[in-house]
């Protein structure tokens, strides 16, 4: 595993970062504090909520509503994703957490079917309403803790992005492993967040530290450290897994291991049980 830092500004690391910064409301305007008094797992309630009306879900989402900046923006995060783990014409798509498509419009041209996966049902009815033109994008609700609805090795690309933020840790090592499941061998998973380790990255969690205990909205932003989302990654089973800091975030990615090397890996634990004292193959079991 290898960690990228592209904090001093390779030109892709600039303009992710230029296009993900507003996502987070880095305009050190007041948090929304209607939601403080629902539970941060209420995912579903919070979030559907927020996004009624389309011009309601697009400021939840960016903070905008002007389709041009949107536009940019989904043009950023392509770029991003074609970088790191490639979208090919053959691909299936799956972003988890899709808003109102706004990287969808960007990818859908270019792959074979892109799927928006989201808990509020509101957003994936703007996600339709958006994306009508195209014939290749489709949405699925979820519970907001899993992929439940979505088969077992049918998709290419798993990717989320400004999402794990709003999620507990939990459900954000969920979503990397149903990801896992999700996808075919050899395919691709990416998710990012907000990169406490980074200066940019603690200069957001003190804005946050800011927010007086009971006033804090359910659906806070929380960072991350590069570890976590490798140990998730790691635990889960993927391989090749690497990590880009760039400026703010922190993004992590990695590849479900081809049918063959699966087989070989599950055969391991089985020659180490063997090999492992009593007492640890007992704990294993
Ligand atoms: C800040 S928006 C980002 C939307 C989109 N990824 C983008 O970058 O334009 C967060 C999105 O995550 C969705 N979301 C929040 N919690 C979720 C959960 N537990 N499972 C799936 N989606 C969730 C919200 O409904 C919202 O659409």
């Amino acid at each position: 595993m290898s960690i990228q830092d592209k904090t001093k500004q390779l030109p892709l690391g600039k303009r992710l970062t230029r296009a993900l910064r507003s996502l987070v409301g880095l305009k050190n305007e007041p948090l929304p504090v209607e939601h403080v008094k629902l539970n941060r797992s209420q995912y579903k309630t919070i979030w559907n909520s927020v996004s009624v009306s389309q011009d309601d879900a697009k400021m939840a989402v960016s903070g905008y509503t002007d389709e041009e900046i949107y536009r940019q923006m989904g043009e950023g995060t392509r770029e991003m994703l074609q970088s790191y783990v490639g979208i090919g014409p053959d691909d299936v798509v799956l972003e988890i957490g899709a808003g109102v498509g706004r990287v969808g419009a960007a990818l859908a041209p270019i792959c074979k079917e892109w799927i928006g996966v989201d808990v509020a049902e509101n957003m994936l009815g703007h996600i339709r309403q958006r994306l009508a033109a195209f014939d290749n994008v489709r949405t699925i609700p979820t519970s907001g803790f899993d992929l439940a609805n979505v088969p077992d090795a049918s998709v290419d690309v798993v990717y989320s992005t400004v999402v794990f933020m709003h999620l507990e840790e939990w459900d954000r090592y969920s979503y990397i492993k149903e990801g896992f499941r999700i996808l075919r061998p050899g395919g691709r998973m990416l998710v990012d967040n907000v990169d406490i380790t980074s200066d940019l990255g603690w200069k957001f969690f003190e804005e946050h530290c800011a927010v007086p205990p009971f006033e804090r909205p359910a659906q806070i932003s929380k960072t991350s450290t590069p570890q976590e989302l490798e140990t998730y990654f790691t635990r889960a089973g993927y391989e090749a897994i690497e990590q880009i800091r760039a400026g703010l975030w922190i993004v992590t990615y990695g590849r479900k291991p081809a049918a063959q090397e699966q087989e070989q890996q599950q055969e391991l634990p089985a020659e180490q049980l063997a090999a492992a004292p009593a007492e640890e193959a007992q704990a294993a079991v």
